[in-house]
């Protein structure tokens, strides 16, 4: 199905019209969960986003190939953007800033600890200037004011919104649809399911496109680990239409076709409850899969709790591990409580 289809020509060759900087080496491992599956009672997959060499991985790697790939095209010398104090996105920017010998600036809202740990820590390492506000609404104000210095010293600033969540970035995970149907094909496995951790929502929106592109049978589901389901299917919608305007491929979604569920959030974004630890636990007790508290534990509880309730109709998932390796550190005061339990 997927090798031969015209359609993934058609799209290979769209997405491939776009430059792309090299920050991974790709495809990333894709593993049977079996201990943790027949615990759910599903035939589980883990797609291992987390496992890349760009310093610690995750989702975000796989954005900013195609938004470095942009930045460089346009002659750009230094990247900006913005984030939560514990962002991964904030990392794997300075990251990939370095690595294609770049300057970056991090805009970090709201402050932390003063003793920089997990993600922060390595934003040091890496050398990112980083700025602090205390809502988005000014880090987005401050992003544009940096530009501007920027520009005015002779530099040639290129502005990342936060989450990688540009037209650009939402490619990074249209190509990854195409590597997890392959994987899964050789395996001879037909999915049902990819569920993940849904923030900006432009992973979920790279997956849609992706898999419509390429004609397949599978539901994206996003767990959202902040915004309200409602607010997600617009921006996804939107996402989605603008990267596709960007691949010239026409496309249309309804915001009532995306599967977004917001019942797993705890309280709201970063708010680590037991529920939380106890599924970190359970991933790493059956598989030794490392959560974090904020995105991947979240949306793996979602991922258990539908199963309970029978939502996946005897057909394969794949949970699509988004990575969030530093965050577990820069939260161990919150998690440490839960563990003291057993
Ligand atoms: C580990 C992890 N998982 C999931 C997400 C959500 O991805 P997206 O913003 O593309 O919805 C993020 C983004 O912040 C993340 O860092």
């Amino acid at each position: 199905m997927v090798e031969t289809s015209s359609t993934v020509g058609a799209m290979f060759w769209r997405i491939h019209r776009f430059p792309r900087y090299r920050l991974i080496s790709l495809p990333t491992p894709l593993e049977r969960a079996e201990r943790l599956g027949r615990e759910l009672g599903l035939e589980l997959y883990v797609k291992r986003d987390d496992v890349m060499e760009l310093a610690l991985g995750g989702n975000k790697a796989r954005k900013l190939e195609f938004i470095l790939g942009d930045a460089l095209a346009k002659g750009c010398d230094t990247l900006i953007t913005r984030g939560a104090y514990h962002s991964n996105h904030a990392r794997l920017t300075a990251a990939a800033a370095r690595k294609a010998g770049l300057e970056v600036h991090l805009v970090l809202t709201p402050p932390g600890s003063p003793e920089p740990q997990g993600n922060v820590l390595l934003d040091k390492l890496l050398g990112a200037e980083i700025h602090y506000t205390d809502t988005y609404d000014e880090a987005d104000k401050l992003m544009e004011r940096i530009a501007e210095e920027l520009k005015a010293r002779g530099r040639k600033p290129y502005i990342i919104p936060g989450g990688g969540a540009s037209p650009h970035g939402v490619l990074g995970y249209a190509a990854a649809a195409l590597e997890i149907l392959q994987q899964l094909s050789e395996a001879g496995v037909r999915p049902g399911y990819i569920v993940h951790a849904a923030g900006t929502g432009a992973t979920q929106a790279g997956l849609i496109l992706g898999l419509r592109l390429l004609g397949a049978d599978v539901e994206v589901v996003g767990i959202s680990v902040g915004r309200g389901s409602g607010e997600m299917r617009e921006r996804i919608v939107g996402l989605v239409r603008s990267a596709a305007r960007l691949l010239g491929v026409k496309l249309d979604l309804d915001p009532e076709e995306v599967v977004v569920f917001d019942d797993y959030r705890f309280g709201g974004y970063a708010i680590i409850t037991r529920e939380v630890v106890e599924t970190m636990k359970m991933a790493a007790r059956t598989e030794a899969l490392i959560l974090d508290p904020v995105y991947t534990a979240k949306a793996m509880y979602g991922l258990a709790d539908l199963a309970s309730k029978g939502y996946f109709e005897a057909r394969p998932v794949v949970f699509l591990h988004t990575g969030g390796t530093p965050i577990p550190f820069q939260t161990a005061e919150q998690i440490a409580p839960f563990l003291a339990e057993g």
